[in-house]
């Protein structure tokens, strides 16, 4: 019996062992993509940063020197010549400006996670009957690539409960904070469960325990406290789900956006 029990114990390490090994070979896959795509982003700004000191600044300074010459008293061909030249410079400020801004990146939170939730909620939408929607609040800070990532995970993580467990209409993610923090809360109108017999289970230092099976939860608060963050978890049964993470910023190094 007891043996039983150990294999069984056993066999759960494993299992658990394998899908940290797979969840760490996405992630990492993951930041790989967030690094080439920070990558883009930088060259693009470079780019428009290049435009504008160099072209942008030639064509305006051409077309005041022609409209300077312009005024002088002179002969009429090279007044219109003068004329002609002001004019091309300006339609090429002008188009040179067009560039400048069109190669201009948003900021990575508006491209990056922004947009990632929103697919996230859409793909809930689309499979399930739980209406996601997802606020960014004003002044949502800039946030690295990697604080990006692991908010990315928290809200998988949220959205996978949501799914299985919450019988939801609804859940919320909201993207916030404030020039030191970043939050995200992801809140369900569902079923709840008992949060605090939960934490009562998260007793081992890896936040895991085996007997419970769940590692979702576990992961998150993990996730967020290697990194100075946390989780707070409220739920009740019967009065929906409410998930809070928090990231302190500018402790990250891996981030590479900029
Ligand atoms: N949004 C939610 N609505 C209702 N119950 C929830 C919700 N989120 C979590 N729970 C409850 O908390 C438990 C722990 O969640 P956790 O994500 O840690 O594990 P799991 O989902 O059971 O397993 P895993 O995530 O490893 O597949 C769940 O089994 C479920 O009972
Ligand atoms: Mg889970």
């Amino acid at each position: 019996m007891l043996l039983a029990r150990d294999a069984l114990e056993r066999a759960r390490l494993v299992d658990s062992l394998v899908a940290a090994q797979t969840e760490s070979a996405a992630l990492q896959a993951q930041l790989v993509d967030a690094h080439r795509e920070a990558g883009a982003l930088a060259e693009r700004t470079r780019l428009s940063r290049d435009i504008h000191d160099t072209l942008a600044q030639g064509f305006s300074s051409i077309l005041l020197l022609a409209r300077g010459s312009r005024s002088v008293d002179g002969d009429e061909p090279l007044r219109d010549v003068l004329g002609r030249i002001e004019a091309t410079a300006g339609d090429n400020l002008a188009e040179s400006r067009r560039i400048v801004a069109a190669l201009a990146p948003k900021s990575l939170t508006d491209t990056g996670l922004a947009a990632a939730l929103e697919r996230l909620a859409a793909d809930l939408s689309a499979d399930t009957d739980i209406a996601a929607n997802v606020r960014v609040e004003a002044g949502v800070p800039d946030l690295t690539v990697a604080d990006q990532v692991v908010l990315l995970r928290v809200a998988q993580g949220a959205l996978a409960n949501v799914r299985t467990h919450s019988g939801a209409s609804t859940v919320t993610l909201t993207l916030g904070g404030s020039d030191r923090q970043a939050r995200l809360d992801i809140v369900d109108d569902g079923r709840g469960f008992d949060a605090v017999a939960w934490a009562a289970t998260q007793t081992n230092p890896t936040g895991h325990d085996l007997s419970t099976g769940g590692y979702g939860l576990a992961a998150i608060r993990a996730r967020l406290r290697e990194r100075g963050g946390d989780v707070i978890v409220e739920s009740e049964p019967g009065d929906g789900t409410a998930i809070s993470a928090s990231l302190p910023l500018g402790l990250s190094s891996t981030g590479g956006a900029e």
